[in-house]
């Protein structure tokens, strides 16, 4: 369970209201899970205090990463460590490039020896900026953003749908271990879902691990996810497989939500 992440009765508060009450998850190395549940019930509320957000004050509970309790971490420190969070709202980012903060976030993730393969000096550095320059170029395209976002300010002006994609080329450049996608399907058009869940599948493998937050079935379709988990008033209530999604968008939630409360 070396990079597992391993959320045990998890219990978090915003502005000294509790909106976890005690939600108990574990996505290993080689698993994609899926989140769903009505608005409101806590699942941006799970991801942003998985990363960290200081607005979240974790009341109970303990979350270990590759047997970490990351708790105790800084937001970037759990970054480092190989976790990633795509926004549901990415935010807007003047004056910073998305070329240039992620070759930024890539030299500190990796540490400046390994973004230079080894090699702190200024050739190496340069080849090694060549080298991101081709890749990003390369994951632009795959995602069917036009070359010129590297450029462009983060996110600033960006469509809602290509904020989403912006977020999956991020995933690809930095390679986490374990990435949360908050609806990073919403917005999406119906090409673009099909582009971002083969995007994500090609990052899928023994060492990636990732839990999605939708509403849709459509991007679980081509995600098929190892399980899925549907999340109410802070709790996840109900788990199972794939069928789950497909059963709750034939019968919506109030079957399950009756039962709980
Ligand atoms: N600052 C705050 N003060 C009071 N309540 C808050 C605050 N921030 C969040 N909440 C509440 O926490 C609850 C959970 O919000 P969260 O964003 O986690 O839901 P969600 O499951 O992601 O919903 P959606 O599907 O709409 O994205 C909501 O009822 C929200 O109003
Ligand atoms: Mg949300």
């Amino acid at each position: 369970m070396a990079s597992a992440l391993e959320i045990k009765d998890l219990h978090v508060s915003v502005e000294g209201k509790e909106i976890l009450k005690g939600v108990t998850l574990t996505v290993k190395a080689g698993e994609v899970h899926s989140i769903m549940g009505p608005n409101g019930s806590g699942k941006s509320t799970l991801a942003l205090a998985l990363m960290g957000h200081p607005k979240y004050e974790i009341t109970g509970g303990e979350v270990l990463f590759k047997g970490q309790n990351i708790l105790e971490l800084e937001p970037d420190e759990r970054a480092r460590l190989g976790l990633f969070l795509a926004f549901q709202y990415p935010l807007e980012i003047q004056g910073v490039p998305l070329g240039r903060f992620l070759w930024a976030a890539k030299k500190a993730l990796l540490g400046q020896s390994e973004a230079t393969n080894g090699k702190p000096d200024k050739r190496a550095d340069a080849k090694a900026l060549g080298e991101f320059r081709k890749e990003l170029k390369a994951k632009l395209s795959l995602l069917k953003l036009d070359e010129s976002f590297g450029q462009r300010y983060l996110n600033v002006g960006f469509s809602g749908g290509e904020k989403k994609r912006a977020e999956i080329v991020q995933m690809h450049i930095l390679k986490p271990q374990i990435v949360i996608m908050d609806e990073t399907d919403s917005g999406l058009d119906i090409d673009s879902v099909k582009i971002v869940a083969e995007a994500i599948n090609q990052l899928r493998g023994p060492e990636f691990g990732a839990l999605v937050i939708t509403h849709y079935q459509r991007i679980l379709n081509f995600l098929q996810p190892d399980f899925v988990h549907v999340m109410a008033d802070g709790r996840i209530v109900r788990s199972g497989d794939y069928r789950l999604a497909q059963e709750l968008e034939a019968k919506g939630y109030d079957w399950i939500l009756k039962g709980v409360s």
